[in-house]
This record gives structure tokens, C-alpha cells and sequence, in this order.
């Protein structure tokens, strides 16, 4: 039973093999924490672990006691206003002005299994012997109110996962203005804060800084999760790296505004926050209403950066990806948006799906501008119907003809989202996110659809079941290009317009959950102006993100090694485009592109008609690598070796290990040339130490263990030697090491 009660301690221990977690309801009734960190041996109590004293300057909750004071006290879910001066997981006002609250413990219960959220994302069990939640109720009796905080711990993964329920049970109007997901108050905060950080075109890029006095957050207010700032934060221990040492992963399970915060107080201890963006929000709780927060998933790693990401990886591919597709190797696809922009026929259309077919590539995807009357970016999102001067056959027409040669067919949508030139918006001018009387700010020539209310949903519904029904589309890329501005909804009362980016991420999270019931075997990839919305809550409905729209290999390096810190390879859409690079006009041969999006969900993403009888070949042969490694990259356990964020980052390595050790995919990139550079070596990582390896175009094989410690030796014609490979020289080059345990 990995989730302990003490009934007289009334200690909590959520332990597996890898973690503890230990709380207790401490003297006010509400709950007091006590540990979270590498798994300890349960014993009858933890109260040596619960401090307090009386200090100078410290505010107390009863009189005659001058040590219990919260301001010092580690808690489970802080409240504002009764001596905590560190920011609160809630905030609630009342009726007659008040914020000042009373929960208390008043039952807890524990379950097998793991029940899922009111209207959210959230990771699953299958059977429900791999988890169990403990869900605790408190009560603040003076308002009827009750919170349920409610812990999952998995068995055999060291995760926690936290989420928080309110429920009004009175007769008050409550106004949550604050409703996070999870706070967790850390021993010390002698710690590192990691963050993914970024822009569109270089998005997740790995940032990190020494916590200091004070609070260090990210957020986004822009309706996404953002390309700015992804819901992720982790603390490390400094001495901590990509392979050893203390780590602390925290992802919130959500697609809209989020805050993730840090605050270290005066007595150096930090305070973890994380949950919905308490700014400009504010959620009307009415009689008998129930408001559901996100899910925080909770990595411990004592083996470093490498070990946290693959609790979040493994996790994330077997128990928040769901469907048809979670176990299916993904299709090669190849997308005509940087091959032809708006400017296509279907003979145009044809002639790559064709030439891609006979390269190997599965899947033919139609991109932006089929629908409505798009010949640029100022018109016709919202008329989900084809454009029959392009498409003279509409999409049952074109998808057809490409399933024919044997080829999957799918689909680009943009559903959010609208021109003011569009038929949608002529009938439905109130359907956008707007406040009256003022202006509309724009993005793209396009705004944003008011999906807080069900009846712009529906339609939407409507109008994209009936394209998927209509035609053989095996794949729907679903994009949404801008953010949010004036913040409103013509359908909601006054006092409700701060709930409206919560509502619209509900109405996004209802439309998929349709779409993907209704068409299970559609494989939804999620976009948002490339990674914009890249998030475990859109993982939940569509299992592939399109990463960034920067294809530029060495700009993918970094791309894809910082998303690589919360998200598998599996979740990562990652394709070869043309040169020169459309976002940086850099030039890199096709070896280096085909490399790096070889650790991804691999595809094209240039005009294959265009290309030279060799580098035809070229791609021919990167396909049928490509499968022969996907379930290896699919499922396979992912290490980072080398760091594009290092101090020297010239260097980038990672690989890929399947499960079972018996083989493993290294990808080797050097940014720019050395003149004349020592030797080099790669020291692997997740080998089995006593199987021996042959790798591919090596004569000899090696041992696990010499790999991951003596290290690879890597190739000559990286350092400067008389006869190199003429091919290997320069700048930007790649090497792939394939290793496969010799049969004996
Ligand atoms: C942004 C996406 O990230 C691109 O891949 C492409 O689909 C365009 N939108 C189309 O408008």
C-alpha cells in the first residue's frame, strides 16, 4: 500500500520505491509538510520532522501560544491572512469582504486507481493497482465550503500528482481569485530554478538561475501556455547535472495562463507554487458549484536532469497520451506548407505525394490555405469548406487521390480562430473573445473565437466532423496562430469576464475530447504557431506537437533538447525542410537536418519535386532508417549527452536505448569546425555493461560498460587527421552511431 495513515499521528506517508512524501494535519487542522525527497523507510512518526519556535516578529493563531505560528510552519496549501506571509495557494473572497479563511481537516479517503478531473487533461491509470490517491477534504464551516486537495503517487514511477477540487456548499456568491494547483514547501532552497524560455522560432530554451531571496516566477497571460515560458520548472541541487544529483520536476497538466513560482523566504526555505494565473482571474463560485483546478505532476529524480526527464517522458507516453495512437508507430509524413504556402493546386499537390510515396513517406499532409477562399493569411479561417478553384474535387476529392497511391491523407485546421472575412464572422460578429466598446486588437489578420461559450463549439464541431466523415483523413494537424487581447465574452455577465481564458481552455479541451471520441483513429497533432501551446494538457487529446516552426537543424538542436526536458521524443513533430532555411536562411546539408529530426516524430517539410536525383536517394534512405529505429525513438528510454546550452555548446549529443538494452541510437552534431582539435569521446549512457555491442560500420564491438565509461571513441575527421572523411569536414556535420548487441 504505497499510501500510509497514521491515525494517531495523523502523519499521510505517499511512498513508493523511489520517493516519500509526508504531510500532517498540524494544530489548526490544516495540513503541515513535512518531506518530499528519496524514498525513507515508513515509521510509526514523522513529527520530529514538524518544526516550530517562537521568533521574534512571527504573527500566532492561538493566544498563550507564542510558537505556532504559520509564517515559520511548511505547508500542504497554504491559506492568505492568518500569519503566512509567503503567497498563498488560494485566495477567496466572500460576501462581506472578507479573504480570510478557515479549512480544516474534516476526512480523508484512500482509493486504488486514480479518478480523472472535472472537464481537464490529466494522467490516467489502466489498472488500478498502479496508483492510489489519498483525497483529503477540509472545511471552512463558517461559509459551508470544502476543498478536496487530492495526492496520486504511481507505484512504479517516482510521481506524484496533485490537483484540487472547491466546492461550495453554502449559500454565499464565493469569488475565487486564486486557485492553485499545488504548493510544496521545500526543507531549504539551496537550489537551481531550470526553466524553458523562449520566443516564437526558438522556443524552450534551457535557462537556469541560483534562487535568491525573494520571488522568481514565469507565467503566461497570453491565453496559451506560451512559447514565452512553458508550465515547467524544476529545481536542482547545484552540485546536481544532466546525469546525477537531486532533481525536482514540476509540469502543470493545463494549455492556458499558468504561474510557476519559487519563493524563498527569510528563513530560506521555498515555496513551490504552481497553477492556473491568479492575474485577471476570478472565478464566481455559486451555491452547490464545484470548481476543478489542473493537475501538477511531480517528478523526484535522484539521477539528475536525465533521470527526471524520463519519470515525465515514460509517464507521458503510456498515461496521459491516450487512444489509438499512444502504441502506434507514427507515420513518416511529408507537408507541403514550406513546399508551396498558399500558392498550390491539386496536380501541384499530387506530384509531391507521388514523389514522396516512392520515397518511402506514409503520410501526405495538407497544410493551411485548402478552405474558405485563402490565398494569404487575411481571409476565410472559420469556413471549414475546400476551395474548389484549388481543389476542383474538394477534400474528398484530393484525399482520395492520394489514398489511392497507397498514402494516408491528412488535414490542417486552424478551429480557434477567425478572419473578419469570412462567412463565419459575417453571421457571427459576437462570436469572437471581445469587450464591448473597444477596440479588437488583432494577430495574423485573425481573432480569436470566444470557445467560452458551447454554441461556437458545436459549430465547430460541426462544421470539422463533417469534413473527417466526408473524406479518408487518417490526420489533423490543429494549429492556433495568436494570442489573446481584450479578454471578454459577449456571452458571459459582468461579473464572470475574468473567468473567459479559463472557459475558452475548457471549450478547447471539449472540442478535442469530441473529436478525438468521434474519429479514434485520426492522429491529432497539436500546433500553435509551431510550440506555442506545447503542453502535457494538449498531449492528453492529440499525441504529437508540432515542436517549432524553426526547422533549422542547428536552431532544432536546442529546440528539441530543452522540450526533451519534460516531453518525449514521441510528442515531438520534427521534419527536414529546404535550404536555405526559411527562419534563418542557414545552410546545412541534408545529412545533418535528416539527423537531427531523426530524434522526433520524423517527416518533410519541403517540395520533394525540387530536390536532385541524389538527394532523392538521400531521403530514401533517411526514411527507411527512420523505420527501422521509430519504435526504438518512439519508446526507447532518451539520455542527453552533450548540451547545446553548455558554455561550449559546439557540441550536441544524445541517444535513445530501447528497453530492453539490446540496442541504441547515438545522434553526434558539431555546430562549427575546429581547426585541428583534440580527440573526442562520447562516454553513453543506459547500456547494459556486460552485453557487447556491434556498431554499425565499426569492425569491432565493444562492451557496455567500456561505452559508457572508457566512452565511444568518435572519428577522426573531427579532429584534424591528414585523411578525413572529405564529407565530415566543415561545419554543421552529424554523426549517427547505430549499436546492436551481437547475438552469441
Ligand atoms: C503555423 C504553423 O506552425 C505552420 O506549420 C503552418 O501550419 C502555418 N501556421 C500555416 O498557417
Amino acid at each position: 500500500m504505497p499510501i500510509h495513515f497514521n491515525e494517531t499521528t495523523k502523519e499521510f506517508h505517499l511512498q513508493n520505491d523511489g520517493l516519500s512524501y509526508i504531510f500532517t494535519i498540524i494544530k489548526n487542522r490544516q495540513l503541515g509538510h513535512l518531506y518530499f525527497g528519496k524514498r525513507i523507510h515508513h515509521r510509526e512518526s514523522f513529527q520530529h520532522l514538524f518544526k516550530t519556535q517562537a521568533r521574534a516578529g512571527m504573527s500566532n493563531v492561538y493566544e498563550g501560544d507564542l510558537e505556532f505560528s504559520l509564517d515559520i510552519i511548511k505547508q500542504e496549501y497554504p491559506a492568505y491572512g492568518t500569519g503566512d506571509y509567503r503567497e498563498p495557494a488560494f485566495h477567496l473572497l466572500q460576501e462581506d469582504g472578507s479573504r480570510t479563511t478557515q479549512f480544516e481537516y474534516i476526512s480523508h479517503e484512500i482509493i486504488n486507481g486514480k479518478p480523472g478531473l472535472i472537464g481537464l487533461p490529466a494522467t490516467y491509470t489502466e489498472e488500478d493497482e498502479e496508483a492510489s490517491t489519498l483525497i483529503v477534504t477540509l472545511k471552512d464551516t463558517l461559509i459551508e465550503a470544502e476543498i478536496e486537495l487530492l495526492y496520486t503517487v504511481y507505484e512504479t514511477r517516482n510521481v506524484i500528482t496533485r490537483s484540487v477540487r472547491f466546492l461550495n456548499k453554502g449559500e454565499q456568491r464565493l469569488q475565487l481569485t486564486r486557485s492553485l494547483s499545488a504548493n510544496v514547501d521545500m526543507f531549504d532552497a539551496d537550489f537551481e530554478m531550470l526553466q524553458l524560455s523562449g520566443s516564437w522560432s526558438r522556443e524552450r530554451h534551457v535557462k537556469s538561475r541560483e534562487l535568491i531571496s525573494g520571488i522568481q516566477s514565469i507565467s503566461s497571460t497570453r491565453g496559451t501556455s506560451s512559447t514565452q515560458q512553458n508550465p515547467f520548472l524544476v529545481l536542482k541541487r547545484k552540485s546536481a547535472d544532466e546525469h546525477q544529483g537531486e532533481v525536482f520536476g514540476f509540469n502543470l497538466v493545463y494549455s492556458g495562463n499558468f504561474l510557476a513560482q519559487v519563493e524563498v523566504d527569510h528563513y530560506d526555505t521555498a515555496r513551490v507554487s504552481m497553477g492556473i494565473n491568479p492575474f485577471d482571474f476570478n472565478w464566481l463560485l455559486g451555491p452547490g458549484e464545484v470548481f476543478q483546478a489542473p493537475e501538477v505532476v511531480m517528478v523526484y529524480s535522484s539521477e539528475g536532469l536525465n533521470g527526471m526527464s524520463q519519470e515525465f517522458h515514460s509517464l507521458y507516453r503510456e498515461r496521459l497520451v491516450r487512444g489509438y495512437w499512444r502504441d502506434k508507430e507514427r507515420p513518416v509524413l511529408v507537408n507541403n506548407w514550406e513546399a508551396t504556402y498558399f500558392d498550390f493546386n491539386e496536380e501541384k499537390l499530387l506530384n509531391i505525394a507521388k514523389e514522396s510515396k516512392e520515397l518511402g513517406i506514409e503520410l501526405f499532409v495538407l497544410d493551411d490555405g485548402w478552405f474558405g477562399k485563402r490565398d494569404d493569411d487575411t481571409t476565410s479561417l472559420g469556413d471549414w469548406y475546400a476551395d474548389r478553384t484549388k481543389l476542383p474535387n474538394g477534400i474528398e476529392g484530393i484525399s482520395r487521390k492520394i489514398t489511392d497511391l497507397g498514402m494516408k491523407f491528412g488535414l490542417w485546421f486552424e478551429p480557434e480562430m477567425v478572419n473578419k472575412q469570412s462567412d463565419l464572422y459575417e453571421q457571427h460578429p459576437d462570436w469572437i473573445i471581445q469587450v464591448k466598446g473597444r477596440n479588437n486588437s488583432h494577430g495574423r489578420n485573425q481573432y480569436v473565437l470566444d470557445f467560452s461559450r458551447k454554441e461556437v463549439v458545436d459549430n465547430l464541431y460541426k462544421q470539422m466532423a463533417a469534413v473527417l466523415s466526408s473524406s479518408p483523413i487518417s490526420y489533423v494537424k490543429w494549429d492556433m496562430n495568436r494570442y489573446m487581447t481584450e479578454v471578454g465574452s459577449l456571452a458571459l455577465p459582468a461579473e464572470r469576464q475574468s473567468e473567459v481564458a479559463h472557459r475558452y481552455i475548457l471549450g478547447v479541451y471539449d472540442l478535442y475530447e469530441r473529436l478525438t471520441s468521434e474519429f479514434p483513429y485520426v492522429l491529432f497533432e497539436s500546433c500553435a504557431s509551431g510550440g506555442a501551446r506545447f503542453d502535457p494538457g494538449m498531449l492528453y487529446y492529440a499525441p504529437q506537437t508540432w515542436t517549432s516552426d524553426d526547422t533549422d537543424a542547428i536552431e532544432r538542436l536546442k529546440i528539441q533538447y530543452g522540450t526533451s526536458m519534460a516531453y518525449p521524443l514521441s510528442s515531438m513533430g520534427a521534419h527536414v525542410s529546404d535550404i536555405p532555411n526559411h527562419q534563418v536562411q542557414r545552410l546545412t546539408g541534408l545529412e545533418m537536418r535528416g539527423d537531427v529530426s531523426l530524434f522526433g516524430m520524423f517527416g518533410y517539410e519541403l517540395d520533394i519535386t525540387k530536390m536532385s536525383r541524389e538527394e532523392k536517394e538521400e531521403v530514401k534512405q533517411q526514411v527507411s532508417v527512420y523505420k527501422e529505429n521509430r519504435r526504438l525513438i518512439q519508446n526507447g528510454t532518451f539520455y542527453r549527452l552533450l548540451s547545446p546550452f553548455d558554455e561550449n555548446g559546439n557540441y550536441v549529443s544524445w541517444m535513445v536505448v530501447s528497453n530492453d538494452q539490446k540496442e541504441a541510437l547515438v545522434g553526434y552534431y558539431k555546430i562549427l569546425a575546429e581547426p585541428n582539435p583534440g580527440f573526442k569521446k562520447l562516454l553513453l549512457k543506459g547500456l547494459d555493461r556486460n552485453k557487447e555491442y556491434a556498431i554499425e560500420g565499426r569492425q569491432w564491438s565493444y562492451f557496455g560498460d567500456e561505452l559508457m565509461n572508457a566512452g565511444l571513441m568518435l572519428d577522426n575527421e573531427y579532429s584534424g587527421s591528414t585523411k578525413p572523411q572529405e564529407e565530415k569536414l566543415g561545419d554543421f556535420r552529424s554523426r549517427i552511431y547505430k549499436l546492436k548487441e551481437i547475438d552469441k
